[in-house]
């Protein structure tokens, strides 16, 4: 078995050398299979190989979330502009009207809320019955490297959830959570991006972090960023603008659109980052415009 001291220092990202999307678009899924290129292809878009997910799962873990207080007024408004929902299995059937044909991040990890201090203990909690019923297009769950007593009980519900995906070609979304005691450093994020790929997650959501080109390039599945905390809009369109143009092929923004001064136009301005080229320069200036 490997070491895990002593190792060389892995350094040669081939940074220049972009990983082959030979065939299929998804990045490492060219094997994958034709229902988990289906799902995967409801995700990414096949001109930019990118998307946009609007993550409102907030609730699993903080209950009625500023901005989201009422997910049925919230979320109609801003469907248009996004490509994937990343909710809860109560939220989209009680609030998320099934019409609007988009892809499905569905949260299936939970157990904890913001009423303890630690909120790294989850479990699996959503059957793949329901995700199927849900018609869910990847399956979300939470893990917490580098969290003593809770990594592997973590990376088993992780590995839980590929293997049950697997028998029904739905991809498995690994959501990198950061423990109080972990670091938000290139290290921190090299070592649990790729923890999760090699465990069969075919998405990783992460944090952005400094050489993030080197955490992308390292990881041989398509990652999508967290916005985090609210920022301010010119900054949240920074950091959507620097994870895209450092390899991420998407974010799975909550905060920082629906907490935004006006979410919806926020949501369209992401949208040219992720989808147009756009710079976070050009893409804030288009915010403006909007909301004149
Ligand atoms: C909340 C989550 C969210 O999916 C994730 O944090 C993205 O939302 P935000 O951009 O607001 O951070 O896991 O528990």
């Amino acid at each position: 078995m490997a070491d895990a001291t002593g190792n060389k220092i892995a350094k040669n990202y081939y940074l220049d050398t972009p990983a082959q999307k030979t065939g299929f678009h998804v990045k490492g899924m060219n094997h994958a299979d034709w229902g988990m290129k289906d799902r995967l292809s409801r995700i990414f878009s096949k001109t930019s190989g990118n998307t946009l997910m609007l993550a409102f799962d907030h609730g699993y873990l903080m209950g009625s979330t500023a901005g989201l207080e009422r997910l049925d007024i919230v979320i109609p408004q801003l469907a248009n502009d996004i490509d994937v929902f990343m909710a809860t299995r109560g939220a989209l059937r009680t609030c998320v009207p099934p019409d609007y044909n988009k892809a499905v991040a569905l949260r299936v990890s939970a157990g904890s809320t913001v009423a303890v201090d630690d909120v790294t203990h989850e479990f699996l909690g959503v059957d793949i019955n329901d995700a199927l019923r849900l018609n869910a297009s990847c399956i979300a769950v939470q893990t917490f490297v580098g969290v003593q007593g809770e990594e592997k009980k973590s990376l088993k519900n992780l590995s839980g959830a590929v293997n049950m995906g697997s028998k029904y070609s739905i991809p498995v979304l690994g959501v990198v959570a950061v423990g109080k005691s972990m670091q938000r450093d290139t290290k921190f994020f090299l070592l649990a991006t790729r923890v999760l790929a090699e465990l069969g997650a075919s998405v990783v959501k992460t944090y952005y972090c400094e050489d993030f080109e080197k955490v992308t390039a390292a990881c041989p599945v398509p990652i999508v960023v967290a916005g985090g905390k609210k920022l301010p809009e010119n900054e949240a369109l920074t950091l959507a603008y620097k994870a895209i143009s450092e390899g991420a092929n998407g974010v799975d923004m909550g905060r920082n659109i629906f907490q935004a001064e006006n979410p919806a136009a926020m949501a369209k301005a992401v949208r040219k980052i992720v989808h147009e080229n756009y710079t976070d320069a050009t893409a804030y200036e288009f915010y403006k415009d909007i909301i004149k």
